[in-house]
């Protein structure tokens, strides 16, 4: 594994480069196709043999990196691969802050095999492992996790996502006077700036994508934080309508395909079943973590969190890349 270690910094920035001269083109699924190709090309070069297990979809809707998909030079370690390309499509097309490409790596076995549903997710860092359990409401956990911290509840500060769906979690934290910080898009970021050392958020609590939560996790673990997870369907994270029905009804087969429930909550240990974790993450556009690709004279410039949890590393490498 640590020899992937490296390979797996080019590949997030490859993935970053192709992306950057189509920031604010306005197309997101351009943007992500350009991603995919540039990781998927990388990928195929580290010697290792990996499978995709958290990807771009399913083979007959995503013609590369899809689940089960076999990347890498065939010799090497095998291993678990989770992918996004670019965390964050909508503000690469937008020009909006915080995007990023992420991957990460475990041995193979080790990774939670999740559709692309959407998952309810809680998060802490290191101070508040073991305050947390998605069984018990919101209001119980932020005042678990304010006793695990020794904070009062108005100085915790807490991460979700803006999206309809949270808004009344978002009234219930603020009547308890929680701060909250309610970001338009990207958990994965949220999820590892509420695990670094001079954390942002003390919690991420959110309803967002699976892969999105599996990687996340991969980050949380190495970082030593706490997770638990709930994969959620499509009625329930939106509403009740006959179209979403039909949307619920294909995730549930897909669950059962994949051998994961709906409705259980699954604790770090099941999400990523091993230490020996690698997390890169190169910012697209510049954002709360690191900064976004740019030109730098004649090179181009990008930034990486690189976590390790195999000798317990957390870095932020700048490179400087030929046009
Ligand atoms: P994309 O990379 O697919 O654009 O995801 C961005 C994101 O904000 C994730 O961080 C989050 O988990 C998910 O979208 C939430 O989904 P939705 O936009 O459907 O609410």
């Amino acid at each position: 594994m640590h020899s992937l270690v490296w390979p797996l910094l080019r590949v997030t920035e490859q993935a970053a480069l192709a992306a950057w001269p189509s920031i604010g083109c306005g197309d997101k699924n351009a943007i992500d196709g350009l991603a995919v190709r540039a990781m998927r090309e990388a990928l195929n070069h580290v010697a290792m043999r990996g499978r995709i297990v958290i990807g771009e979809g399913e083979i007959d809707n995503a013609p590369m990196l899809f689940i089960g998909e076999q990347v890498g030079s065939g010799k090497g370690p095998a291993v678990d691969i989770a992918v996004d390309p670019i965390e964050g499509t909508r503000m690469v097309a937008m020009g909006q802050n915080n995007a990023l490409a992420v991957m990460a790596l475990a041995p193979q076995g080790t990774l939670l095999h999740a559709p692309d549903m959407y998952m309810k997710k809680l998060v802490v860092n290191a101070g508040g492992r073991g305050a947390i359990d998605l069984a018990l409401p919101l209001a119980e956990n932020l005042r678990r996790i304010a006793a695990a911290l020794g904070k009062p509840l108005s100085a915790l500060r807490l991460a979700t996502l803006d999206k309809p769906r949270q808004q009344q979690a978002i009234a219930e934290a603020s009547r308890l006077g929680v701060k909250v910080f309610a970001l338009p898009d990207g958990d994965v970021a949220a999820s590892v700036l509420t695990c670094m050392k001079d954390n942002q958020f003390d919690v991420l609590y959110t309803t967002g994508g699976a892969p999105e939560g599996v990687i996340s996790a991969c980050a949380v673990k190495a970082l030593g934080g706490d997770m638990q997870a709930e994969l959620v369907d499509f009625c329930q994270a939106k509403d009740d309508t006959p179209s979403h029905r039909q949307i619920a009804h294909d995730e549930r087969r897909r669950c059962r395909e994949m051998g994961v429930d709906i409705n259980r909550i699954y604790g770090l240990d099941e999400l990523v079943g091993s230490t020996a974790i690698l997390f890169s993450a190169t910012g697209v556009t510049g954002g709360d973590i690191l900064r976004g690709v740019r030109q730098q004279g004649s090179m181009v410039r990008t930034q990486t969190l690189l976590i390790n949890g195999i000798d317990q590393t957390c870095n932020i490498i700048d490179s400087l890349h030929h046009q």
